[in-house]
């Protein structure tokens, strides 16, 4: 298998850098297509723990290449800093790490704006992560947004900025002292700058192994989330060419990462939400607080009308399972498989994503399990109802689960394909 794509398919955070790393033991590049340092991608191995927010989640492989695509907006500043904190704990950035040409740079103006529309009292709280992504995208959309390649020619840079602070209404206060920061960034950056599309072109051909890792999740995608609430990226299955250049018939096959329950953070509709003991003792459990951000996490139980519609329309050919450790203990497991919405039940999600407030889940019921599960090392260890839990899932979202994750470290990960291995 020669390129792999790795995709979150709830609301983010079900576990994809875990997932990745694993996978990135055989792979030859790891490349992020979207999103930026809005993301919070934990990876444990030989008792390390590290949260990434921009760094591709292969990078604790010495001799892996890592690449952020296109279709990613980075903060030049937090990105130096997240890679000198790297540095410090001995991972090697030269002649092994990418930045496209065209990714999207986010300034601090992003971060401001990000912040303002938040704390205005007028306008929709999505509860973002306030840095600066939604903004940044709108530049770029509005095609008055600042890339990499900009760096390189000052006196272009310079009316770039103060295009862009027109656009925006506002005075240039302080603009050369943001050029000379850029510059700054840029002479540190410069040496990673890469035209993506070409360079995947040619590991393709030479039969070079390609992993792409998804940052948020589908129903966090700016189309076919649950907008508004919703980042402002391609997080499906589509954005993978469109953030890197790799074209659609040159991906071999989509893993799509399920938590064993649902969660999210920041706001908009969670139909299968526990506002109860049940959703703190998930909490609690499986330790659901962010990344990025610190906020505790909205849990609650598997949506398989959701999943099945990620599922869908990311094109999945396997599943990734996480986190089925945090369910041992729990009596009675549900699974939500229909929605009531006005005096009927749909097994679709609605055509007007609003009404996703007003639905009333149906739910099966399964028999949970007592035992520990961090230590099993294949389907056949686990306890029976968690296996049906897994059979029951893969019934319902008709994908087979082909990867199974019963705790955090590398180890702790089950496979149930030839496909994979660690
Ligand atoms: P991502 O954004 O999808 O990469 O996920 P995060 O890193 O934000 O959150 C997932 C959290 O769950 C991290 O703290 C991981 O270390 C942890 N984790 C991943 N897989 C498992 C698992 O199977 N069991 C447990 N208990 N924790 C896991
Ligand atoms: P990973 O990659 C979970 C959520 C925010 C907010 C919405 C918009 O770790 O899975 P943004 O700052 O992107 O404009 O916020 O999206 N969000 C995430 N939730 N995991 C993430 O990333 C997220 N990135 C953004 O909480 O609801
Ligand atoms: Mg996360």
């Amino acid at each position: 298998m020669n390129s792999n794509v790795v995709l979150g398919c709830i609301w983010g955070d079900e576990g994809k850098a875990k997932i990745v790393d694993v996978l990135a033991g055989s792979a030859d590049i790891i490349v992020r297509f979207q999103g930026g340092s809005n993301a919070g991608h934990t990876v444990k191995s030989d008792s390390q723990t590290l949260a990434l927010h921009l760094i591709p989640s292969g990078i604790l492989y010495p001799n892996k290449l890592c690449l952020l695509g296109r279709g990613t907006v980075i903060d030049p500043f937090e990105l130096l800093s997240e890679m000198e904190s790297l540095k410090l704990k001995g991972i090697s950035f030269k002649d092994r790490f990418f930045i496209d040409s065209g990714a999207g740079i986010v300034l601090p103006i992003h971060k401001i704006l990000d912040s303002k529309k938040e704390e205005s009292g007028n306008q929709t709280k999505i509860g973002t992560t306030k840095k600066g992504i939604g903004p940044c995208y709108s530049d770029i959309i509005s095609r008055v947004g600042i890339r990499f390649s900009d760096l390189f020619d000052e006196i272009k840079l310079k009316e770039k900025l103060l295009n862009l602070y027109q656009f925006h209404e506002l005075e240039a206060f302080g603009i050369d002292n943001l050029m000379s920061q850029l510059e700054a960034a840029r002479e540190q950056l410069s040496g990673y700058i890469c035209q993506a599309s070409y360079m995947l072109d040619r590991m393709y051909s030479d039969e070079k192994t390609i992993l792409f890792e998804g940052a948020q999740g589908s129903l966090l995608d700016i189309y076919f989330g649950s907008y508004p609430f919703v980042t402002s990226s391609h997080t499906i299955a589509g954005g993978v060419s469109a953030g890197s250049g790799f074209p659609p018939n040159k991906i071999d096959n989509i893993v799509g990462v399920y938590k064993s329950y649902f969660t999210r953070v920041g706001a908009g509709p969670f139909p299968t939400e526990l506002n109860d003991a049940t959703g703190d003792l998930i909490r609690k459990n499986g330790n659901e607080y962010g990344t990025t951000t610190g906020r505790p996490r909205r849990c609650g139980w598997f949506d398989a009308v959701l999943a099945k519609y990620t599922a869908m329309i990311n094109g999945i050919n396997d599943i990734a399972l996480t986190l089925l450790d945090v369910l041992s203990g729990m009596e009675t497991l549900k699974i939500c498989t229909g929605y009531e919405l006005n005096g009927e039940v749909i097994s679709e999600v609605p055509i007007n994503i609003d009404d996703l407030d007003y639905v009333v889940p149906q739910y099966i019921e399964l028999p949970g399990w007592e035992e520990d599960i961090t230590e099993a090392k294949s389907y056949e260890e686990l306890p029976g109802n968690a296996q049906n839990y897994i059979r029951k899932i893969e019934e319902l979202l008709n994908t087979d689960v082909t990867i199974i994750s019963v705790g955090p470290d590398r180890g702790q990960t089950i496979f149930r394909s030839e496909k994979f291995s660690a």
